[in-house]
């Protein structure tokens, strides 16, 4: 049976045939269609047998019958049976829109190449950690999700296409990644290669597709920017090769009207550190084409006989319900089936960082005076930042050289962390391994570690230049520095910083038909050893940092479960990085830090109060000198550490809900809500100016049970104590008022009942 038949009258219904009790979760294949899906989304292929060539029938709500797309929908050009839906469609294939992937032969020049369906395969759960190390998504058991393998394959150069598909019971995603497999005897020149490529039809809505990206800049991540999809190409992408400041590897299409509540999202987050592209194109017939995965411009690969290639993971994201529900599956997906590890589902603790206190100017005593200022403030943590090793007195000097700077630090960190700890403090530690400054005993001894052009000084940023990942002798230092470093003293945290991206990319380790490969090198090398120190040192949290929320992605989450969001402390310009950072990943990821006034970035001064509002939102800390606090400051700091004990289970595990954008309103706002049901909850709410004579309009919650009565307090100092029904907060909402700019208000809700004073 042909469902691509010659003639209209020929075409005839599939109407999947899902067993009752297999609803929640299958893959199978069922004459030449593939179906993946769940209770919520259902992904459909289709395999044209005369070509045999794979493309994409629906990925939506699930559906009862899938009629054949009508005629003049899927032949393009003289040929009748070519698919306009790819699926992952090749150059020079016939289709000259956008390809996934595009391979040159160099044994024998030939561009084109013609994958043709060979075999499939399904199998329970997923591979939890893709080959060469990329890290991806996992199951903890096979019953999970279900993965579907199509094996295409190129005759004459005797090359394997291997796609992979895992579709999920419980989140609204399909991951999928590529491998190329060369059985045959050509060497093949890997130009691009996608992670995911989509096709879909015109939208069906007036109103389009438009889509969504997160630009940045250091101390301005994650800015939220939509565009109308028209006729055209667009590019989103980052091309700095070991950091995402300038984008987040995401982007989002809606179809025709789309809130935070109601229409149709598709999401494209790509698992990777390193540069990204996203290409969103439509053709002269008004077809849309999405793809992500490495930036071609940064990457080419070479593959001899016998060889493999895989491709980083990307998740794409289906939801019916808006992009709030498009956050929430990412977020739980991210939280715990990305991030690995002892800390994955822990509580994070309240820290005290030095950067913004004490910079490079500090002693252990003066350390040891910090901690003690901080205790009784609920600090549980004491994070000594940068300026500790090696002849670190500013950015000039140090980096490469991981020992303690015993002019500062007489009793090493290993006397330090006792004196920490015996304040009833933890101790954790600022490093930035990959990094070298010229000015270090490392570079001195081993200047050919740093990536640098032979014969031509490297350009510097911060005064430093990379250490050459791709090379194993450069690996293997590194985690045994950081092994013996880590096990110098009594470390239960590490900020592991990256302050510059990639630039004059060469190594001197590889030759020179694979010095195009260096940049997904240097992320195959630098996995490598995040990898094996987190799985060395399980106790430990780690946290990602790259000059700011340069390395805020999905890759680093794999290891790093919690990660520095921006530089940028001001409650104006983090809402919108928050906001920004939210539409993907999880509040349990997110560094927020009340830190002084004026703002050392735009030197804004904000009230404390707001400052600790959006700071309660991830994972909260004090960039504060505390020595200077009067016994005012500390008691306040008391109450907001305190406000943060009671609600980080709800921040940290609970459901995310956007209220209102920071982006469109004067009056923005975002709520967590219990995990365990919809009995408790935390609520930001925002005035950015107070303009006169203008009334607040009230804020129409989300999340909780319209059935429910709950008691509404206004945090920190729990005070006007209100009983509202779950039907009121949600219709007609709270009501709420601001006196001066840069204002925030928190309020916990809690289901009467379950209400203690002990928890207000
Ligand atoms: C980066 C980080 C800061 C701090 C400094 C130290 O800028 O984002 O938090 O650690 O490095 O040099």
């Amino acid at each position: 049976m042909y469902l691509i038949p010659k003639k209209l009258d020929e075409e005839i219904a599939i109407v999947p045939k899902i067993p009752d009790n297999e609803k929640g979760l299958y893959a199978f294949q069922q004459e030449n269609v593939f179906l993946l899906g769940n209770s919520n989304m259902q992904y459909v292929l289709q395999m044209d047998e005369h070509r045999g060539k794979i493309s994409l029938l629906h990925w939506g709500d699930p559906v009862s019958t899938l009629n054949p797309l009508p005629y003049d929908w899927r032949v393009s050009g003289g040929d009748e049976y070519s698919s306009i839906y790819s699926d992952f469609p090749i150059y020079g294939d016939g289709d000259d829109r956008e390809p996934a992937l595009k391979l040159s032969s160099l044994t024998t020049g030939i561009t084109s190449f013609d994958f043709k369906f060979k075999d499939s395969q399904v199998f329970d759960g997923k591979i939890g950690e893709l080959p060469s190390g990329l890290p991806s998504t996992y199951t903890e058991n096979d019953d999970e999700a279900k993965t579907l393998l199509l094996k295409l394959h190129d005759e004459d150069a005797d090359l394997e296409l291997r796609l992979y598909y895992t579709v999920f019971r419980e989140f609204n995603v399909i991951a999928r990644h590529t491998e190329i497999v060369n059985n045959g005897k050509e060497v093949i020149s890997i130009e691009r290669i996608a992670s995911c490529s989509i096709d879909l039809p015109p939208s069906p809505h007036e109103e389009g597709y438009n889509f969504l990206q997160l630009q940045g800049a250091w101390a301005r991540e994650a800015q939220e920017v939509w565009n109308k999809i028209d006729y055209g190409k667009y590019v989103v992408g980052d091309t700095e090769g070991s950091q995402v400041h300038r984008a987040n590897p995401f982007v989002a299409i809606t179809d025709g009207i789309v809130t935070e509540d109601t229409g149709t999202v598709r999401g494209f987050s790509l698992i990777y550190s390193g540069g990204f592209q996203s290409v969103l194109q439509v053709n002269q017939m008004g077809l849309l084409r999405i793809n992500i995965g490495m930036h071609p411009d940064i990457f080419k690969w070479k593959l001899e006989p016998g060889e493999f290639f895989t491709s980083p993971e990307s998740v794409a994201a289906y939801s019916s319900n808006g992009l709030g529900q498009m956050s929430r599956d990412y977020h739980r997906l991210y939280r715990t089936r990305l991030a690995r590890g002892q800390w994955r589902d822990r509580l994070r603790p309240i820290l005290l960082n030095t950067w913004e206190p004490f910079l490079f100017t500090f002693t252990h005593d003066s350390l040891v005076d910090l901690a003690k200022s901080a205790q009784g403030t609920g600090v549980e943590l004491f994070v000594l930042d940068d300026g500790w090793f090696g002849a670190r007195d500013s950015i000039n000097a140090g980096l490469g050289d991981w020992y303690p700077n015993l002019k500062k630090l007489p009793k090493g960190l290993k006397g330090l962390a006792e004196d920490i700890n015996s304040l009833g403090l933890d101790f954790g530690l600022w490093v930035e391994p990959e990094s070298v400054n010229p000015d270090s005993d490392l570079y001195r001894a081993h200047p050919e570690w740093a990536v640098e052009v032979p014969g031509k000084a490297g350009v510097q940023m911060r005064n430093q230049l990379l250490l050459d990942l791709t090379n194993e002798e450069v690996q293997n230092h590194l985690i045994s520095i950081m092994t013996e470093l880590f096990s110098s003293a009594n470390i239960v945290y590490v900020k592991w910083d990256h302050n510059r991206f990639i630039s004059n990319p060469f190594s001197r380790t590889l030759p020179p038909d694979r010095q195009s490969e260096f940049c997904h090198r240097y992320m195959l090398g630098l996995y490598n050893i995040v990898r094996t120190l987190t799985s060395r040192f399980p106790q430990i949290l780690f946290e990602g940092c790259a000059g700011g929320g340069g390395r805020f992605d999905p890759g680093m989450l794999a290891y790093m479960p919690q990660s520095w969001a921006s530089d940028n402390t001001d409650v104006e310009e983090r809402i919108k990085i928050q906001w920004g950072f939210s539409y993907v990943y999880p509040l349990s990821m997110l560094g927020a830090h009340i830190s002084a006034v004026p703002n050392h970035q735009v030197e804004r001064v904000t009230d404390w109060a707001s400052r600790a509002a959006i700071s309660h939102f991830g994972t909260f800390g004090y960039e504060l000198n505390m020595l200077e606090f009067s016994e005012e400051d500390k008691k306040q700091a008391m109450v907001d550490s305190k406000v943060h004990l009671a609600i980080r289970h709800l921040v940290h595990h609970g459901d995310w809900y956007r209220l209102r954008s920071p982006y469109k309103s004067n009056w923005p706002g975002w709520m967590c809500v219990s995990p365990k049901g919809s009995d408790e909850a935390i609520v930001l709410t925002y005035q950015r100016l107070r303009h006169s004579r203008e009334t607040t309009p009230s804020y129409l919650l989300k999340g909780l049970d319209k059935d429910k009565k709950y008691v509404v307090l206004e945090m920190p100092h729990a005070r006007k104590k209100f009983t509202f029904g779950g039907d009121e907060l949600m219709k007609r909402g709270l009501l709420t008022s601001f006196s001066h700019d840069f204002e925030c208000h928190l309020f916990y809700i809690c289901e009467v009942g379950k209400f203690t004073e002990t928890n207000s």
